[in-house]
């Protein structure tokens, strides 16, 4: 797109109002009153219309200071702003004269890129009296439906989006951009498009419909399906324009290999299910790993987990799209429910280490210490003397975190050793900030 340099209306007013004012130079205020001439405009200032429009007339008066029209003056009409970049109707309507009225006329074609158009008008002999006419160009009707970009066919994993947008324009026949005219995306197969107004159009998955901006511009994001019989697979997304007009994009998607929950299902659940069943929520969280297997919610690798019917819209109208009830699906079925890594200190690789260094020879399976086994993450979370579990997700006044809190008998922060401050913190840090992370 070739956007030029617009002078701004404001501004040429202000240069119109200095000019008229300049026009006077050399004309003596007082002595001569009677036999100064000036120019005005009539009509035809501030004019709006689309690229390449002719203008109405565009009108100047001459008269004397008190009043009197003044004939046969000639009028200079040029364009200054961007220079001549439109043209009259004939070569020779930039110059006119004015009539018994004092009145002179011209008519000009604006530029077709849009900005402002600035023509000027000088009557001769006046003392350079000059005036200016302000015409705002604007696009004109939607035209032109061309691809932005991606240009050639990307491939990505599959169930992420593809690397980048994809983005098409809509201009006037002249190049000029179309904001606010809506585009249409669709997929074909085992992908979604998604655009910033995809929730406003309801659940569809296939069709996502947007609207371009000030640059003409609309984008979607695309996403391949994570359960596609045989990777690496092709598809198309096309774009139409409200005036049916197409254009096509090709992209692939490859295997995205073991989904875990951190990886690809956590993310899910947080975007669609934390709302109403977070951390706290004493039936059912999806917080931690362990907590989607609790009830029997979840089994690895069974088709029948009642977590697979609570991700579809009868269940309070969850709204998971295809590629995202895919994963889950891809998730629990195929890949048998992979924990992977939280990428915090979990309690498989970064605790239990610890616990069965220092701890479990006296809080083991076989008459545990103050009944507190701490062989397991389930015995970890266990009660030990009363009914109340010792280590609570981000509670630092849990029982095991307070038995971390400093070296004295009755803690157990002693048993670390020479380390006992540093791995004391971790445990804390673990509880409280990683909230007993378990992978
Ligand atoms: C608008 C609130 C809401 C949303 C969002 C929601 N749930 Fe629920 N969910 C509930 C309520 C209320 C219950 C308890 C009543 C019931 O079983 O329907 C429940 C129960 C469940 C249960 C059974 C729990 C049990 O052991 O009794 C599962 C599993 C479940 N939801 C999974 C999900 C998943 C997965 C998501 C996200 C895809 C989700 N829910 C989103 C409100 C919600
Ligand atoms: C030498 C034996 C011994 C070792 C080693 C030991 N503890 Fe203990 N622990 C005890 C005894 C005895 C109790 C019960 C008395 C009490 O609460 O102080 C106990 C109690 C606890 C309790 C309270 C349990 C309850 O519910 O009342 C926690 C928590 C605890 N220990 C954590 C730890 C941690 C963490 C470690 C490893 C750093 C550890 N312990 C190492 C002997 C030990």
């Amino acid at each position: 797109m070739v956007m030029r340099k617009g002078v701004p209306a404001v501004f040429i007013a202000l240069l119109a109002i200095a000019a008229l004012a300049c026009g006077k130079k050399g004309v003596p205020y007082d002595d001569q009153p009677s036999t100064s001439l000036r120019i005005e405009i009539v009509s035809g200032n501030n004019q709006v219309g689309p690229a390449g429009f002719l203008s109405d007339s565009l009108k100047v008066r001459v008269k004397t200071s008190t009043g009197q029209p003044v004939p046969d003056i000639t009028i200079t009409y040029a364009q200054i702003t961007p220079v001549d970049s439109g043209h009259f109707p004939t070569p020779t309507w930039n110059i006119r004269k004015t009539d018994d009225q004092g009145i002179a006329y011209s008519l000009y074609y604006v530029d077709t890129q849009v900005g402002v158009d600035t023509i000027r008008a000088v009557a001769s002999g006046l003392d350079d009296s000059i005036v200016y006419f302000v015409l705002q160009v604007t696009p004109e009707a939607a035209k032109k439906f061309v691809k932005v970009s991606p240009l050639t066919t990307l491939t990505t994993v599959a169930g992420q989006p593809m690397p980048v947008p994809y983005i098409v324009r809509v201009t006037d026949k002249y190049g000029n951009p179309v904001a606010g005219h809506r585009v249409r995306y669709v997929v074909q197969d085992s992908s979604v498009v998604v655009t910033d107004s995809t929730l406003a159009a309801g659940f569809e998955s296939d069709t996502a419909y947007t609207r371009t901006d000030a640059s003409g511009l609309a984008s979607a994001t695309w996403i391949f399906s994570v359960d596609y019989p045989g990777y690496y697979f092709s598809s198309d997304l096309r774009a139409y324009d409200s005036l049916g007009d197409l254009v096509s994009f090709f992209g692939a998607g490859t295997d995205p290999g073991t989904l875990t929950y951190y990886g690809a299902a956590r993310p899910i659940f947080a975007a669609h299910c934390f709302s109403c069943h977070p951390s706290a929520y004493s039936d059912y969280s999806l917080d931690f790993y362990y907590q989607v297997k609790a009830n029997g919610n979840m089994i690895p690798g069974d088709t029948t987990s009642p977590l697979l019917s609570d991700i579809l819209p009868a269940h309070e109208l969850t709204h998971l799209n295809f590629v995202e009830q895919n994963t889950i699906i891809r998730w629990v079925v195929t890949d048998n429910a992979a924990p992977g890594m939280s990428g915090l200190n979990n309690y498989h690789d970064n605790m239990k280490p610890i616990f069965d260094a220092h701890c479990i020879s006296c809080h083991g399976d076989a008459s545990p210490s103050g009944s507190y086994s701490m062989t397991t993450f389930d015995g970890i979370r266990g009660d030990g003397s009363d009914a109340v579990p010792n280590a609570i997700p981000g509670d630092a006044g849990c029982r095991l975190s307070l038995k971390m809190a400093s070296a004295t008998a009755d803690n157990m922060r002693l048993y670390f050793g020479a380390d006992s401050v540093a791995l004391a913190d971790s445990v804390t840090r673990w509880i409280v900030v990683d909230s007993l992370r378990d992978y």
